[in-house]
């Protein structure tokens, strides 16, 4: 299976051998525009699909156009031939009559011709033509079917509910149609999870049999849904019910020997392989991980919660209201410290600048697009604007650390199914030691959340069983690193599948270096 797992082994493995590197990320997606992986990113499709409606409905009216003229013609001349039929001889020995019968048959039918041979529609089909490249990719495709898994394996989630719009026991107002569930389980075939692909197929064949079912040029083949349906089947061992499937796909197409073919097959199948039983569905297995996804941990008591005005003058100004989370890691939350007007003008600055996020491969050396990995990022440097400064600056007062050597503001924005598989921020000074020569390593992260999520995209610390649901305007700091500056393994996270809402966190990772003086409430071993 070509599935992305969040076993802790799995991921440990993979994720410490490629370090997150944020200074040097510039580069395009290996040209793909990863459509899914941003929310924001996503607007600009609609407003694409938007456009290209516009067009297919001045085609419907250009075809409208011509066929008003044809008709309101043949009306005319059905008139006149009627005329002439009645009395036909009558109507030739009438000079007039025969004069125009003459002209009309030498002129008017070229005329006919060439105007029928004429295409209509041809700049909209310019159009298209034009905006395809924007359109998205396979990739795309596989991309947000692959997000949709992980939002259903994560937490989860029944497909049947998933494709009537029931998400984590919430109830929307969409529903996938049978073009969307046949294209999640030829995804599912396509990828051998068998198990999958037909629980989506079944959705899109009840989809087919329903009301509302589409029409050409976009309708499905019934036979083909039924087919591929037999053939997930068969793959998992369910030759009976294959032969059912099969059986509805030889009605609904007679004549097809290929479908009449693989039903004999079938029919030979369950004589000669009686004792075999079909293969188990496989769920994914529960970690850590997705009970904190799901919010399962058990409640903490609060260790504290104080305003702290003692550590600047900025904070006996504006006290902040601190939660202390856990002391090892050290983890504190802070509420109300990024008000709405400097989250828009934010989020204003990131919008023209995100790109994919990446992850650096030391193996390849560059940074490089990763499936566990599903946001579009930017950075803004310390002193790009007054809003950054002050940000900056607010940093270094909520946490008491010198941000000087530091890594510039990450704005993030995650998209379809967004998430960050289990990863440490630190780089483990032994392995990279390019990175860290200069500032150290990341000694700790400061993670500001700047939307609400309506559901999912927590920050989860399986560890330590500490899970932080997005509020926006909190931010959350740990520290990355043990006492005598090793990583700190305990700090492994991973931000969680949102399911719905737009995500957006801005952080900073601050370096060790400065701060020889300056570890504040240092209270780990
Ligand atoms: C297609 O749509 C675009 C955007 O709405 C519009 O500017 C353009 O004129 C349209 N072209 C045709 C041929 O309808
Ligand atoms: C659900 O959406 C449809 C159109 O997409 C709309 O006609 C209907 O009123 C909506 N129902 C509710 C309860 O919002
Ligand atoms: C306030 O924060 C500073 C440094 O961050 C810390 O040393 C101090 O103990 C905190 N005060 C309280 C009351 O938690
Ligand atoms: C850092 O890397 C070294 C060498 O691979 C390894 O032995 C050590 O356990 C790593 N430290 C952490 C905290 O992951």
């Amino acid at each position: 299976m070509a599935k992305e797992m969040h076993s802790p082994a799995w991921t440990i493995r993979i994720l410490s051998a490629l370090l997150v590197v944020g200074m040097a990320s510039g580069q395009e997606a290996d040209g793909e525009q990863s459509h899914s992986t941003s929310v924001a990113g996503m607007v600009q499709l609609l407003q694409l699909e938007d456009k290209l409606i516009e067009n297919l409905s001045n085609y419907a009216n250009e075809l409208e156009g011509k066929l008003n003229i044809v008709r309101s013609f043949v009306e005319q001349m059905r008139a006149e031939s009627n005329k002439a039929m009645s009395h036909t001889e009558h109507y030739v020995s009438n000079p007039l009559n025969a004069f125009s019968l003459i002209r009309r048959m030498h002129e008017d039918w070229t005329h006919w011709q060439l105007y029928m041979e004429q295409p209509v529609g041809k700049q909209q089909l310019e159009y298209i033509n034009l905006k395809r490249e924007q359109l998205p990719s396979s990739t795309d495709l596989e991309e947000a079917a692959a997000a949709i898994y992980r939002i259903q394996a994560t937490y989860d989630l029944k497909v049947s509910d998933m494709a009537s719009g029931l998400l984590n026991g919430k109830q929307y107002n969409v529903s996938l149609n049978e073009l969307d569930t046949y294209a999640l389980g030829k995804y599912h075939f396509d990828q051998q999870s068998f198990g999958d692909a037909i629980q989506w197929i079944y959705q899109a064949s009840n989809r087919l049999n329903g009301p509302h079912k589409l029409a050409l040029p976009l309708g499905l083949d019934p036979a083909e849904v039924q087919h591929v349906y037999a053939e997930a089947l068969i793959k998992m061992n369910r030759y009976a019910d294959a032969l059912k499937v099969l059986h509805i796909a030889t009605t609904i197409d007679k004549n097809n020997l290929r479908l009449l073919q693989r039903k004999m097959e079938v029919e030979t199948l369950i004589r000669t392989s009686s004792n075999i039983s079909p293969k188990p569905y496989h769920k994914k297995p529960v970690g850590n991980y997705e009970r904190g996804c799901r919010g399962q941990f058990p409640t903490k008591s609060k260790l504290h919660c104080v305003y702290n005005s003692t550590n600047s003058p900025f904070l006996r100004l504006a006290p902040l209201k601190t939660e202390l989370l856990a002391l090892d890691p050290y983890m504190v939350l802070y509420h109300d410290v990024i008000t709405p007007s400097e989250i828009r003008e934010l989020q204003y600055l990131a919008v023209p600048t995100l790109k994919r996020a990446t992850v650096f491969n030391q193996k390849m050396g560059r940074n490089t697009v990763v499936k566990t990995r599903t946001s579009k990022v930017t950075w803004l440097t310390d002193s790009l604007n007054p809003l950054t400064v002050r940000l900056n600056r607010r940093i270094s007062d909520m946490t008491g650390f010198d941000l000087y050597g530091s890594e510039m503001l990450q704005v993030m924005n995650y998209g379809l199914g967004g998430h960050y598989d289990l990863h440490f921020d630190y780089f483990n000074a032994t392995i990279a030691k390019d990175l860290t020569k200069l500032n150290g390593d990341r000694i700790a992260t400061v993670l500001f959340y700047l939307t609400d999520v309506e559901q999912g995209g927590a920050t989860v610390f399986p560890n330590i069983k500490q899970a932080i649901f997005p509020k926006k305007g909190t931010a959350v700091m740990w520290y990355n690193l043990r006492h005598n500056n090793d990583g700190d393994p305990q700090t492994l996270h991973a931000a969680c599948p949102v399911i719905v809402g737009s995500k957006w966190v801005c952080n900073k990772w601050i370096r060790e270096h400065q701060q020889l003086f300056r570890r504040p409430c240092l209270t780990s071993p």
